[in-house]
């Protein structure tokens, strides 16, 4: 971690000035994601290449030659939101505001929603933005804590005693990342209730929606379940299409959406033209996408379920039940990010800190959406064998 780097500061309007702290996990993989071989904790399932997308409907690549390459409407390509609003129950493509990949999203969404003063409710550990953007813009920020011990379970006892009268949202993400976990429905209708009941704004994080490895646990999207919700989506994660940047807001709460699309008029104003009709293609064939990179998933897990078997007095290893990361800890006496920084430039097997979650020194986060990950898995054995003495594997 570069730790002479406190604060990125991002002037947004006027003379407000937001002090963000680095983004610890992009940090991180800034240093090794595109030199690192073997990526064993990459968040995002399989991609492919243009060609590939485009083979998954007759006339499109023809179409895509065609495609016009000036400015897109600022809420998003029309089309486009009408296809992401059928992946909903109640959503409307004008409910539909379309950004720049999930994290522009984040922090329009923050920026627009929230003011110097409220108070935020976040589910813990989580991704950096889904607290920091809260916190850096003056905000008051519990966090949310789950505990593997709890099955990382969301505690609706915790979430009630959370509340002041200064709460203005709650901000989970399920399925989770890192952890892997996914709440019952009677979970997030409790948060529903609790929010409706308070007047609170719901900031459903839901970019890995579509991965439950039984599909039976599919939760409803918050936006369809409340009024005061907010549903974030991306094609990055359950799609592998993170290149595309190609995230989105829905919502039935209009000031929110209005405010937020506001906000974006200082980001990135419109999305890429070419982004928004290959994300139209994709999303067309979205099933298919889906169902190829769980089957990448379903593999990869019961490859990990042996090889955690195998050093079980290496590592605690919890199986997860949604999305395409897990968050194992190790057992032995070593500083988590001594251990990947030592895994990556040996092995060239890149794993990712819990300290880059801000979560103590022992976790770290294993990615399992990616078709090479029995050869990274391979390499990582390879490290353990040559590292760790015989008694201690
Ligand atoms: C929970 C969560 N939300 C949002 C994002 C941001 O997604 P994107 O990189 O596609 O903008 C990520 C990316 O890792 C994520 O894990």
């Amino acid at each position: 971690m570069d730790r002479r780097l406190r604060y990125v500061q991002v002037k947004i309007t006027g003379s407000t000035v937001l002090k963000l702290q680095p983004f610890k996990l992009e940090r991180f993989f800034a240093r090794y994601e595109f030199k690192a071989p073997y990526l064993l904790s990459s968040s995002d399932c399989e991609s492919m290449s243009v060609a590939e997308l485009l083979a998954l409907e007759p006339g499109a690549a023809e179409a895509f030659q065609r495609h016009w390459l000036g400015y897109t409407e600022s809420q998003g390509d029309p089309a486009l939101r009408q296809e992401i609003a059928s992946l909903y129950e109640g959503i409307r493509a004008e409910e539909v505001l379309v950004h720049a990949g999930a994290e522009e999203a984040i922090f329009a969404f923050m920026n627009a929603a929230l003011t110097p003063g409220d108070h935020v409710i976040v589910h813990f550990p989580c991704y950096q933005s889904l607290t920091e953007i809260a916190r850096s813009s003056a905000c008051e920020v519990t966090k949310w804590e789950t505990h593997p011990e709890d099955g990382w379970e969301l505690d609706i006892d915790l979430l009630k005693r959370s509340i002041r009268s200064n709460t203005r949202a709650i901000v989970f993400n399920c399925p989770h990342n890192p952890t892997g976990y996914l709440m019952s429905r009677d979970t997030l209708n409790q948060i529903v209730e609790v929010a409706r009941e308070h007047g609170l704004i719901v900031f459903s994080d839901e970019v890995y929606r579509g991965l439950e490895h039984d599909p039976a646990d599919r939760l409803p999207a918050a936006c369809d379940l409340y009024e005061n919700a907010v549903s974030l989506g991306v094609l990055s994660k359950t799609y592998g299409l993170a290149g595309l940047r190609i995230g989105w807001i829905a919502t039935r709460n209009k000031d929110v959406f209005q405010a937020a699309a506001s906000f974006k008029d200082y980001l990135s104003i419109c999305n890429s033209a070419p982004s928004e009709f290959l994300a139209r293609v994709a999303l067309r064939h979205r099933e298919a996408i889906a169902g190829r990179n769980l089957a990448i998933i379903r593999d990869n897990l019961a490859l990990l379920d042996s090889f955690f078997a195998r050093y079980a007095n290496l590592f605690d290893w919890r199986r997860p039940k949604a999305g395409s990361t897990a968050f194992s800890s190790i057992r032995h006496d070593q500083n988590v990010e001594d251990f990947c920084v030592d895994v990556v430039k040996r092995s060239g097997v890149l794993l990712l800190p819990g300290t880059c979650f801000n979560y103590g020194d022992r976790h770290f986060r294993i990615g399992y959406g990616r078709k090479n990950m029995p050869e990274a898995v391979g390499k990582l054995e390879e490290y353990l064998q040559l590292t760790i003495p015989v008694r201690d594997r």
